[in-house]
């Protein structure tokens, strides 16, 4: 396929009206550009078909079945686009004075209740724009509220697992703390001598998230937030796996103190590629002086924003968050309503019915029932027949499916991570199953194939160190000497005319 300026010839044009009833601005002279951009010359038809073959091209939740574990990509309901693109939300400006504003603030006010309601805690912001950002600010609010009490020089460490996201070592670097990582033990729960051997007055505080990425929930988690509590430290829960236990049990309950919550992941939203997403924190009562400003409050029947926050850590997000993901969040939980419970139970049902159907053909390396994901090991293909994880995943986009997540978490060899999500039909699973042991299959009678996986894609097997580390994404002109010397000339063109 053409890149767009390799079908780019000077002149063309797509038309746009001028949006009705607002006057044209004319920019002042001496901040026009001397030159204009170099942008690709089409008309309309070609534009939409270029574009419209791209689409084509990519795999996304509206193609096909999308596995991937730990990200929680569920259908997002076309309902919740339509009301994010009501005139009243969408055209809202950040800076509209409050009284015009008191629908926004009143949906940001109610989705904040609930969050509390969800997590078991007692204030929100939804401030941070990602999970990873949330653990930033949940951090942030840790460091705060030990400084206040006098304890921030003493407290610098913070304790995760072995089997964190990668973000939780990331964001506790970035907050300027130490880092300490506890085991896993043969059920897959935080091994607790371990931990127990590591907390002490210096530890500031535990990040988990629970279900854990093996997608198992720990056995021993009251005991958990006791040696800490004990300590006098915070627990931060990681609520990238949330998912699992909506309206089933809550952080708060389970002895956390500060939870960020995806809610690009649990509560629906078109993501990957980056973004948009939403993280935002809720926190025990003790920590709320210390969120973000400014407050969504409440005062009788009107909604403002509060700036008067003498401890809050400041600002982390510009204006008070993503707006169109707390839309569709809010639309998505109000469809549950009280039922949003379902939601986790379906999400969990899924995934053991998938682990059923595939322990008996890949290895299942803790063997217990499983939250909303779960984790498989290629490990006996490899040894047997040379074919890993990777080239299981890789054969599954030749049988239309997006692969799991897989060398992740770091304490399963060959790990292939498993998260189909509630909103799956039981013949997208067995579709989904029929295909893992399909190529169980063919790894003992065609291993080659595996190797040279996918085969039926636009793009084959890639150098994906390359292509993440020195990725393309600007056109090179002066290696397209052709085309440069024709935008060149449109470029002449256009500058005798003044444009
Ligand atoms: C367990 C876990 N923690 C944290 C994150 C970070 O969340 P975000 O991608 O929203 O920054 C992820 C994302 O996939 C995750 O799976």
């Amino acid at each position: 396929m053409k890149l767009v300026y390799e079908k780019s010839k000077s002149g063309r044009r797509a038309s746009t009206l001028p949006q009705y009833g607002l006057p044209s601005v004319e920019a002042p002279e001496e901040l026009r550009r001397a030159e204009p951009p170099r942008l690709p010359e089409l008309a309309e038809p070609e534009l939409v078909r270029h574009f419209t073959e791209l689409s084509t091209r990519n795999f996304g939740v509206d193609t096909g079945f999308y596995p991937l574990g730990s990200c929680t990509m569920k259908h997002n309901p076309r309902v919740n686009e339509r009301l994010a693109m009501l005139p009243g939300f969408k055209d809202l400006h950040p800076c509209q004075e409050e009284d015009g504003a008191q629908g926004a603030l009143e949906l940001m006010w109610r989705l904040q209740e609930i969050l509390q309601e969800v997590s078991g805690l007692h204030a929100c912001s939804l401030q941070p724009a990602a999970g990873s950002q949330g653990e930033l600010t949940g951090l942030m609010l840790m460091r705060a509220y030990f400084a206040d009490r006098g304890e921030g020089e003493r407290r610098d460490t913070i304790i995760t697992a072995d089997t964190a996201h990668g973000t939780n070592p990331a964001s506790v670097t970035m907050a300027g703390y130490k880092l300490a990582k506890v085991g896993t033990d043969g059920r897959g729960n935080l091994d607790l001598d371990d931990l127990r051997a590591k907390v002490d007055g210096r530890t500031a505080g535990l990040m988990l998230t629970n279900p854990s990425t093996l997608g198992l929930f720990d056995e021993s988690i009251s005991e958990v937030a006791s040696i800490f509590h004990d300590a006098g430290s915070l627990l931060y829960y990681d609520g990238a796996n949330l998912n699992a236990v909506c309206g089933i049990s809550r952080p708060g309950d389970m002895g956390f103190d500060i939870v960020h919550i995806n809610l690009h992941k649990t509560f629906s939203q078109p993501h990957g590629g980056g973004g948009p997403g939403g993280g935002p924190i809720v926190v025990r009562d003790r920590l709320e002086p210390f969120l973000p400003v400014p407050a969504v409050v409440r005062d009788g029947d009107r909604f403002r924003l509060d700036h008067d926050r003498p401890k809050s850590i400041g600002k982390v997000r510009g204006f008070t968050g993503p707006f169109g993901v707390f839309v569709r969040s809010y639309a998505y939980i109000r469809m549950y309503g009280p039922a949003l419970r379902e939601m986790s139970e379906v999400a969990v049902l899924n995934a053991n019915y998938l682990l059923a159907r595939l322990r008996d053909t890949y290895e299942l390396p803790y063997d217990r029932l499983c939250m909303h994901e779960f984790v498989l090991s290629a490990r006996k293909l490899k040894r047997e027949h040379g074919v890993t994880a990777l080239d299981v995943a890789k054969r599954l986009m030749d049988y239309g499916f997006h692969p799991p997540t897989i060398y992740f978490p770091l304490v399963v060899p060959e790990a292939l991570m498993i998260e189909p999500t509630e909103t799956e039909p039981k013949e997208r699973l067995d579709a989904f199953a029929d295909a893992m042991v399909a190529i169980a299959r063919e790894a003992a009678e065609n291993p080659e194939l595996l190797g040279e996986a996918p085969v039926s894609q636009p793009v084959r097997r890639l150098d994906e160190v390359k292509a993440a580390k020195r990725a393309i994404v600007k056109y090179g002109f002066e290696e397209h000497p052709d085309l440069s010397g024709e935008v060149g000339e449109a470029r002449q063109l256009e500058a005798q005319k003044g444009a």
